[in-house]
């Protein structure tokens, strides 16, 4: 086993550099090509107040199908005529003071009448009939939520464009908005997204329609329940602030951009490794990583409760990045900067307990957007782990935790809050993922701050691979022909952990290599 190195090279979590020790200034919020704002930026810049953008709201390739959006036939664009029944069914619901679960199974299976039978609501009643007497808010919310999906048309009036794979794309809208368009999720409305067939036009994208939520009586999916019904009921209450902005990126590596590991020169960075705390909470102020699905949000809407899931469930308004983000491709990912953390949560998985509101202390920067960034990567699904060891899978996850990493070029980037990325779902090793988190860090500029979730001994052997590595002044080149041997080697039948591996590597002399 991997001798422990007494010395560390590690630094404390206070020398980690956050959001708010960066000077970036992001000017006034204007579109371009690449950036959609559906949000009316002159308003904005002039007087700060949040007016929806008034484009043109018509079903066009390339664009989300909005239920309110206007279709072509035969050369004339009218309204869907679904969009009829959902305004007659929701505004029936919002009408009431109190609604039951089987009102909203009714108004959901009345626009989406394919799924009677099909579409089950067991999870949602059993939330409902498990809430305590005195807290029994949610008939009163149910037809607040309908009366908030049927203002998409004045919320949103300009197409929102699908961040599609191969291209560079942000777009930026309100959390008002975002709160509409997940009411829309919440009652089934988005058309054509409740069927994943392969030639299925939305195929490629995650699901969006909340009905997969409902379904099944999973204790797990009450917890959920209770996270996403308290969001609804904060963003129904009047009271509540939601002045704020968030923006979703789809960033890429394009294949020029793919550094060449093998000559990369840089030396290993910071690194501040920790056994406590988690990404998203001792994390504050870096980016944060996302261990994602390809189809970003993963199993939020089903019964799935890993990192992924749990940070959707807490952060609700990154669901709407379902809505319009297709599946992601080897050297991409997603950023979402401002998204609000609306619950806080104790446990993992099955103990996963819903504790209650999040007070949000962040700060906002110039464009209102709090001061939380996330970035979806998806590591590699190894069915069998031994997969992993070759240099294709590995060079893959350099540059997919490279193109997540990589910060905007002369902007003062924060460092990365990261873990066991792809080692708990995906089967990864964790040493391997953390040397390859450790190399795209390095080669981004960028420093780490590794949680490695109650695990003491990867703590204390990664605090000793980081000493070794900075000590022998090793480059993420040097380092990469290591990862060469090292599989070249377990593939010759050898058995031996990579820090072991490294660290009698690093004590030879490994100059030769
Ligand atoms: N902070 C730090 N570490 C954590 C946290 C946290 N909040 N939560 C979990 N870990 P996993 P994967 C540790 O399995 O293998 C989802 O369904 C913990 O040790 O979520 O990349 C996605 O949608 C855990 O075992 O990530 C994908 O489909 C390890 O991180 C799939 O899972 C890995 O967490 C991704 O699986």
């Amino acid at each position: 086993h991997f001798a422990e190195v007494k010395a560390s090279s590690c630094c404390s979590s206070t020398e980690l550099k956050r959001i708010e020790d960066c000077r970036d200034v992001l000017g006034i919020l204007k579109p371009s090509k690449k950036h959609t704002v559906l949000i009316d930026c002159d308003t904005f810049n002039n007087n700060s107040r949040i007016v929806p953008f008034s484009g043109e709201h018509k079903w066009k390739p390339n664009f989300v199908k909005l239920p309110c959006s206007q279709i072509q036939s035969q050369g004339m664009f009218s309204q869907d005529s679904r969009w009829k029944q959902i305004k007659k069914q929701l505004g029936n619901l919002a009408s009431k003071p109190t609604a039951s679960v089987r009102d909203v199974a009714e108004a959901i299976l009345s626009f989406n009448p394919k799924y009677n039978g099909q579409w089950t609501f067991g999870s949602l009643d059993n939330f409902v009939r498990c809430l305590p007497r005195t807290e029994n808010y949610v008939d009163r919310l149910f037809p607040k939520i309908a009366k908030l999906a049927l203002k998409l048309p004045d919320e949103v009036k300009t197409a929102i464009p699908l961040l599609r794979s191969g291209h560079v794309a942000a777009i930026t809208l309100s959390q008002t908005q975002i709160a509409c368009l997940l009411a829309n999720a919440f009652f089934c409305t988005f058309p054509h997204r409740n069927t994943t067939r392969p030639n299925a036009e939305y195929h490629n994208y995650p699901s969006i329609n909340f009905s997969s939520l409902f379904g099944n009586r999973l204790e797990r999916k009450i917890e959920k329940l209770r996270a996403i019904m308290h969001y609804f009921n904060t963003v129904t209450d009047s009271k509540t602030d939601l002045s704020g902005l968030v923006t979703f990126e789809r960033r890429l590596l394009r294949k020029d951009d793919e550094p060449q590991w093998k000559s990369c020169t840089e030396k290993i960075n910071r690194l501040y490794v920790t056994s406590e705390g988690h990404i998203e909470k001792e994390g504050r102020g870096l980016l944060q990583v996302d261990f994602a699905n390809c189809l970003v949000g993963g199993g939020v809407l089903g019964s799935g409760l890993v990192q992924e899931e749990i940070l959707f469930i807490i952060n609700p308004e990154l669901i709407v990045s379902r809505l319009f983000t297709e599946r992601l491709q080897d050297g991409e990912c997603l950023i979402v900067t401002g998204s609000q953390q609306f619950s806080s949560y104790s446990g993992y998985s099955d103990s996963f307990e819903w504790l209650g509101p999040h007070e949000e202390r962040l700060h906002r920067d110039e464009w209102r957007r709090l001061q939380r960034q996330i970035v979806a990567i998806d590591a590699v699904h190894y069915r069998n782990p031994r997969d992993q060891y070759s240099m294709g899978k590995i060079t893959r996850e350099l540059n997919k935790a490279y193109c997540g990493f990589k910060g905007r070029l002369h902007h003062d980037n924060p460092d990365i809050a990261t873990g066991k990325w792809g080692c708990g779902a995906f089967n990864g090793d964790p040493q391997l993922k953390a040397v390859i988190q450790l190399m795209a860090a390095a080669k981004a500029g960028r420093g780490l701050a590794f949680f490695t979730f109650q695990d003491k001994l990867l703590e204390r052997q990664l605090q000793g691979m980081h000493h070794l590595l900075v000590t022998s002044g090793i480059t993420v080149g040097k380092l990469y022909g290591l990862l060469q041997d090292y599989c070249s080697r377990l593939y010759g039948g050898a058995h031996l952990d990579l820090f072991s591996f490294l660290q009698r590597a690093l004590k030879s002399d490994w100059s030769h290599l």
